[in-house]
């Protein structure tokens, strides 16, 4: 079973005054275990679809399925506790707290879910481990490089154990070994643990390494293809 289904979904800002169509009729499903790209140029409306598949948003019409639940059926409360548990958010901007040390950042999420102590240290270890920071634990944000920050961000994305994550341009902010090292980080979760990652991207590398890609045009969807993703040769 497809883990997000779209029906008809329809984004229209301002439609009172000046209505933009950010996003018109889009129909997808995403099946657990993907490792998507979405791509078309500025204004297409790449962020728009991935606020409406994280709840950050509502559409105009339409509506977003997110195992077999409408997100339109839930109240805001209920909303907001769905995103905490099944979602994970990696966005452009690096979005750490900055007083916060990595491990900290990482083991936020896990402190509003009320976790035990002891399982949220070994997990924030093991995450920051994975993405190859286990030695940067107590750092703080402005201590580690732009590649680093938003590896811990990745690692903060998984701490819950989402059902997916949703990445707008991650490596928008990186120089291209860093991107590359990020994507390398992202596909060897998906590989490992399954994670479904939706990443939206300008960067043609990046795109090469996913396995679908999905182009949107002025918000409806141009292509959707599956590809042979180009491995990456460190
Ligand atoms: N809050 C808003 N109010 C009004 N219009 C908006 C708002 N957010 C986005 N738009 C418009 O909706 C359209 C889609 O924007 P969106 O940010 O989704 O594009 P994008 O594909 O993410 O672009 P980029 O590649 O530049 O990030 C654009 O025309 C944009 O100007
Ligand atoms: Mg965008």
């Amino acid at each position: 079973m497809a883990i997000i289904t779209t029906r008809g979904l329809t984004r229209i800002y301002n439609p009172k005054t000046v209505p933009v169509y950010a996003l018109r009729n889009v129909e997808l499903s995403i099946e657990e275990g993907e490792f998507t790209s979405l791509v078309g140029p500025s204004g297409s409306g790449k962020t728009t679809l991935l606020n409406l598949l994280g709840g950050l948003d509502t559409p105009t019409s339409g509506e977003v399925v997110v195992d077999g639940v409408s997100l339109a059926q839930m109240g805001d409360s209920e909303l907001i506790d769905f995103r905490l548990q099944h979602i994970g958010f990696i966005f452009q901007a690096y979005n750490l707290i900055p007083v916060f040390t990595a491990a900290e950042n990482v083991a936020f999420i896990l402190l509003l879910q009320k976790r035990p102590c002891q399982e949220i240290d070994q997990r924030v270890q093991e995450l920051l481990t994975e993405v190859g920071l286990g030695d940067r634990l107590n750092a703080r944000p402005k201590e580690l490089s732009g590649g680093q920050q938003q590896r811990v961000a990745v690692a903060r994305a998984l701490a819950s154990r989402p059902r997916f994550i949703l990445a707008d341009e991650p490596t928008a902010n990186l120089d291209s070994q860093s991107a590359m090292k990020l994507l390398d980080i992202m596909e060897k979760m998906n590989r490992e643990h399954r994670m479904t990652f939706i990443f939206s991207t300008h960067d043609q590398r990046v795109i090469n390494r996913a396995r679908r890609v999905i182009r949107l045009v002025d918000g409806a969807v141009e292509s959707d293809q599956i590809q042979q993703p180009e491995p990456h040769l460190a």
